[in-house]
């Protein structure tokens, strides 16, 4: 096992009705800004009982953030920030309303003159204007976790950034808010998470028996799960486990003392910033011609995944590793998600050859969790996924 720091601060408020232990949690004579996506919030009520919930505070509203949060839309959010003197964010949403808040919060104490170096300039946030979430969608993590990926249409650019400042102060988890999710958005929260655990599982060994067990096991109740979640209309158990699986698929605890990869998830926000496809449908285009063409590399852990969270007990080393590959591909499909680029878009020629020069350009020669994945690498596993 590697050697490790662990450190989240932020509190989770689990389970239904609990919305009304939000108040105690933000100061009182905060001034707060409420910040939410395209209007799904007014529909199902959750913007009613956030409102009801924040009673006796001092709010504004910022609506609009739109899915991939959009830096121009942002900035005038962060207008809103510095014209009324907010000082506390609270962030009523799913992966997107969440980052776009992450972003505010940086940006609110940001001293430089243009906060897009704050995507592009690589320093990691240490401190940032504190904000609490009330999720609405399972599905990336963000709401317990210090990343954001924040999306620039202008340049058709999607950047992350994040750092120890950037963890909400709480998050309150209902999975009664699955009621109203869309199923593409559910199937896209089941694959999101699923792939965070292969991310950070998928790679080598290292005799970190635990979080092996730990990321078997979010990835077992996934599997067990997603016929509830996608073909009944509601079942609060399967909802309560999707939730929590998708928040413990990216708090920053399986990672600890494992290496972790990362490299899909790079070459799907390329996609999505070229053809605005759903980040999750862009991590099941690329993550099986990933591991197809970084086989060897990843064998002895896909054989292990194979045996342990799909029962492949027959075989070898090579062909239960090959059988994962084809099981998690199937996993993206039996959610209803298409797995070739082609699928989404008509133009994919020449993405290969324009993610993988993007990827020169920054610098990033060297992927995932053996440093050996180049931009040619790259150019390949886009041009698998046609
Ligand atoms: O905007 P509204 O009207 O709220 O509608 C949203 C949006 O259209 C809707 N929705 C959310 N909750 C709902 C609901 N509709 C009905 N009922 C509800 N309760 O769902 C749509 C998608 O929402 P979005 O927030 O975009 O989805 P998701 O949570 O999947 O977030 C995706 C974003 O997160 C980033 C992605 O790149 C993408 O930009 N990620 C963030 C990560 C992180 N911070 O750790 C990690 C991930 O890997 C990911 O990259
Ligand atoms: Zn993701």
């Amino acid at each position: 096992m590697k050697n490790f720091q662990l450190k989240n601060p932020t509190k989770i408020i689990f389970g239904k009705d609990q919305l009304s232990k939000m108040a105690a949690e933000i100061p009182k004579d905060s001034k707060v800004l409420m910040l939410y996506g395209g209007g799904s919030i007014k529909k199902n009520g959750i913007y009613d009982n956030v409102k009801a919930a924040m009673e006796g505070f001092e709010i504004e509203e910022f609506g609009g953030i739109p899915a991939n949060p959009e830096y121009d839309i942002l900035l005038q959010a962060l207008k809103v920030i510095k014209e009324k003197d907010i000082t506390f964010l609270l962030s009523v949403g799913g992966g997107s309303v969440i980052d776009g808040t992450k972003f505010l919060s940086a940006a609110a104490l940001f001293e430089g003159d243009e906060p897009w170096d704050i995507l592009t300039k690589s320093k990691r946030t240490m401190t940032g204007m504190p904000f609490g979430t009330v999720l609405t969608l399972p599905a990336t993590g963000s709401e317990m976790n210090s990343g954001a990926v924040i999306t620039r249409k202008e340049t058709k650019e999607k950047r992350t950034m994040g750092g120890p400042g950037l963890f909400p102060e709480f998050s309150v988890l209902d999975p009664e808010v699955i009621k109203s999710i869309p199923k593409r958005q559910l199937a896209n929260g089941l694959a999101d998470s699923f792939t965070h655990v292969t991310e950070q599982y998928l790679t080598y060994p290292v005799g970190a028996l635990l979080q092996d067990r730990f990321a078997e096991s979010i990835l077992q109740t996934l599997v067990d799960i997603a016929p509830k979640i996608m073909e009944e209309d509601f079942n609060y158990e399967a909802a309560s486990n999707f939730m929590w699986c998708c928040t413990m698929a990216l708090n920053g605890l399986i990672n600890k003392g494992v290496p972790s990869d990362w490299a899909t998830h790079m070459m799907g926000h390329e996609l999505t910033a070229l053809y605005g496809i759903d980040h999750a449908r862009t991590l099941a285009i690329i993550a099986g011609n990933h591991y197809t063409h970084n086989f060897d590399d990843k064998k002895e852990k896909l054989a292990q995944y194979a045996e342990r969270v799909w029962d492949v007990r027959e075989g070898t080393t090579e062909e239960k590793a090959r059988i994962g590959i084809t099981k998690t591909t199937e996993f993206y499909q039996s959610l209803g998600i298409d797995t070739k680029l082609s699928a989404y878009t008509e133009s994919y020629d020449g993405t290969a050859e324009i993610i993988s020069k993007r990827f020169e350009e920054r610098g990033w020669m060297k992927l995932g969790e053996r440093q050996n994945v180049s931009p040619s690498d790259v150019e390949e596993i886009v041009k698998m996924s046609y």
